[in-house]
């Protein structure tokens, strides 16, 4: 398990005392946040929605490359075959966000496009879906946004992202929307509870 897969845990057992827990995420790719939460969420009767539009980062071509070379919607669907309270939709994040109804979920997690206006409208869309007390988090977030040059902040090229170690778009975004009091960045995972 990976720091950020122990953050994900930690974050899930906030929702211990939740009878059919519902958690939800944006960027699936072969499931393996999915298959983490999901099997969680197995144990305690609860659901979890993966959305995808299976293309890869729409701003990364190598990405969107090997997204079509590996087949990354036969090797998810593959990966989630013995789940049955993962529920997939496979469609974009914005198309997805207008079939949910607000406050439905415990726990939704954003791993989806990680250029800066993309995290700022995913943050707009699920926020409201989430419960009053759940948590709201998502991934690729190193650091407090006062802890990276601004130029580097500014960054939309994602090969430099893998450059700089940080996804300035996740950085900046996250640390606009939230105040430091409220908003937790641990182990690549940032989170606030609702
Ligand atoms: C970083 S990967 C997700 C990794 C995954 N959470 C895991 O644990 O391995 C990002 C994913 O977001 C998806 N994605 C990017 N933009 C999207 C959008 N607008 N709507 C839906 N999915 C999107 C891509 O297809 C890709 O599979």
């Amino acid at each position: 398990m990976n720091p950020c897969d122990v953050e994900l845990l930690e974050l899930s057992k906030k929702s211990l005392d939740v009878k059919n827990p519902i958690f939800g995420e944006v960027g699936t790719w072969c499931g393996r946040s999915a298959l983490m939460m999901g099997k969680w969420l197995l144990r305690r009767d609860g659901d979890f929605y993966a959305i995808d539009h299976f293309r890869g980062s729409m701003n990364d071509p190598k990405d969107q490359k090997t997204a079509n070379r590996i087949m990354v919607r036969d090797i998810y669907f593959r990966n989630i075959s013995l789940m049955p309270n993962i529920h997939t939709l496979a469609m974009t994040s914005i198309d997805a966000a207008r079939i949910f109804k607000d406050e439905m979920f415990d726990l939704f997690f954003i791993d989806g496009d990680h250029r800066y206006a993309a995290v700022q409208a995913d943050i707009e869309m699920w926020l409201p879906k989430v419960k009053k007390g759940g948590i709201f988090c998502g991934h690729d977030c190193k650091c407090h946004a006062d802890k990276v040059d601004p130029k580097i902040l500014r960054i939309e090229d994602i090969s430099q992202y893998r450059k700089s170690g940080v996804f300035p778009g996740v950085v900046r975004a996250v640390c606009e929307r939230f105040d430091k009091e409220q908003l937790h960045i641990n182990r690549g995972i940032w989170w606030i509870q609702k």
